[in-house]
């Protein structure tokens, strides 16, 4: 049995659903640590596609049991919805579980955070707009209303009046909105909280119950290491964290219940949202990336920007989350391309730079030191085995595990579950080198 963290390590987008979808069938237990609806997780079933944004992407399987946890914010219209998505394609939701200390998102959250972009200007982050940075920010400040407040209506009544109250000031006077009714808000949270008062559990207890049970527990990230709030790309980054660490804050348990952490990376880079990226494509190539790899945002439908593998940004991820291994997706993407090329380094005033610099004025001025692959130019979306790749694209992912140190456990090249290879299953195959650089 073993416990495995899944996490983004880039910009968020990495196909992390796709992953976690292909791992949970041999989990018993898929815990959502952290993030709220800005995440968007796709899977691919048999030409059925499901995006999920708060229900871990293990829910497919109708036996294994899904947490949305503490770290969580959670939009309870947004999850109902999603509830409701699942049971009219017949997906069983049993066994769906939600924590009472995850925070919620209420309508004052989205109109603050849409309405302080919209302040910001050029300045703007480009947040997804459904209220996750001031959800977190009042969890902070302690004002923050609670899953286990929603489902006790004399306690959510007192709470939102004082809240909305106080929300309603910074809505007119700062941002001349209009006021809230915090009689309206609360009939409607009240409904809500009826509704998902059926799932509502003491997530940390149940996970630990579950460890002591030696089951097979999956914590799927959401959103990507360098979006983390506190050693992503501040301030373009979101609210929460997204590394490894942050699965186990989120989750309620202690680090030494984890057996592995897998890295999901694209084999080159996307980002939505503001900030800068060194390795981003302006022209034909970024273009060509976008369309073959379907790059718009699961959440928003926002364009994402496209670039070349960033090497250092890879190095970091295996740094600050400790990665085992990487799951590599989306190498098709590639397949038509002649040559491709690989951020190893960066240029930092002149210098050679090896290492991502925390300093965030630093990063803006770093520009790409690349080398160039061959290409392979024939389609791999039909290859199962390492051996059917193609030499070139096997030399490219050689290339990348030697770069960032680690092996790759997973290669994918499709959306769907069965366009994947396998190298060696991360949850019951032994902790040993996979796919490395000297095979
Ligand atoms: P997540 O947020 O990390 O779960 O990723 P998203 O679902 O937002 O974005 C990944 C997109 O790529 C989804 O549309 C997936 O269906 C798709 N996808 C995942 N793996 C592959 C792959 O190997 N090849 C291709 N072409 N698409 C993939
Ligand atoms: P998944 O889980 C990609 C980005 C937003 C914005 C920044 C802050 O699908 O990988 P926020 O709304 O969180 O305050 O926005 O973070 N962002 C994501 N980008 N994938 C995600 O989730 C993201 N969640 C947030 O675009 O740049
Ligand atoms: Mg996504």
């Amino acid at each position: 049995m073993a416990n495995v963290i899944v996490i983004g390590a880039q910009w968020g987008d990495e196909g992390k659903g796709k992953i976690t979808d292909l791992l949970s069938r041999s989990a018993d237990v898929v815990v959502r640590p952290q993030g709220g609806v800005n995440a968007g997780h796709t899977i691919v079933v048999q030409g059925q596609t499901f995006k999920l944004h708060l229900i871990p992407s293990g829910i497919l399987y109708p036996e294994t049991e899904c947490i949305i946890g503490s770290g969580t914010v959670i939009d309870p219209k947004v999850l109902l919805e999603e509830l409701q998505q699942l049971k009219n394609l017949n997906v069983a939701t049993d066994n769906l579980f939600i924590s009472q200390t995850a925070h919620v998102t209420m309508p004052y959250h989205r109109l603050l955070d849409q309405a302080s972009e919209q302040r910001r200007g050029e300045k703007k982050i480009g947040t997804t707009g459904r209220g996750i940075g001031p959800t977190y920010a009042d969890k902070s400040e302690r004002t923050g209303i609670r899953v286990v407040d929603l489902i006790n209506p004399d306690e959510l009544k007192e709470k939102l009046e004082w809240t909305i109250n106080y929300k309603n000031v910074i809505l007119e006077k700062l941002y001349n909105l209009d006021p809230l009714d915090p009689q309206v808000v609360i009939e409607e949270y009240i409904d809500y909280a009826e509704q998902l008062k059926p799932y509502v559990v003491d997530s940390s207890l149940k996970i630990y119950e579950a460890i002591q049970q030696k089951k097979n527990i999956l914590f799927e990230g959401a959103q990507g290491t360098l979006l983390d709030l506190d050693h992503g790309t501040y301030p373009y980054v979101t609210s929460s964290n997204p590394i490894a660490g942050g699965a186990c804050v989120g989750s309620g348990i202690g680090p030494t219940v984890v057996d592995r952490v897998i890295g999901v990376a694209k084999a080159y880079t996307t980002r939505v949202g503001e900030g800068p990226f060194p390795t981003e494509l302006h022209g034909e190539i970024g273009e060509q990336l976008c369309d073959r790899g379907a790059e718009f945002g699961t959440t928003t439908g926002r364009r994402r920007r496209c670039g070349w593998f960033d090497g250092v940004i890879g190095r970091y991820a295996v740094r600050v989350n400790g990665l085992d291994c990487l799951a590599i997706t989306k190498l098709d993407v590639l397949d038509e391309l002649a040559e491709i090329k690989v951020c190893v380094a960066y240029d930092l005033d002149g210098k050679r730079c090896d290492h991502f610099p925390s300093n965030a004025s630093e990063f803006a001025r770093c520009t790409p030191i690349y080398e160039t692959l061959p290409g392979w130019q024939q389609s791999t979306e039909n290859c199962r085995k390492l051996e059917d790749l193609p030499k070139e694209a096997l030399d490219y992912l050689k290339f990348l595990a030697e770069l960032m140190d680690v092996p790759i456990a997973i290669v994918s090249l499709g959306a769907s579950r069965d366009q994947t290879i396998i190298v060696e299953d991360p949850i019951h195959g032994p902790k040993r080198a996979l796919l490395t650089s000297n095979q």
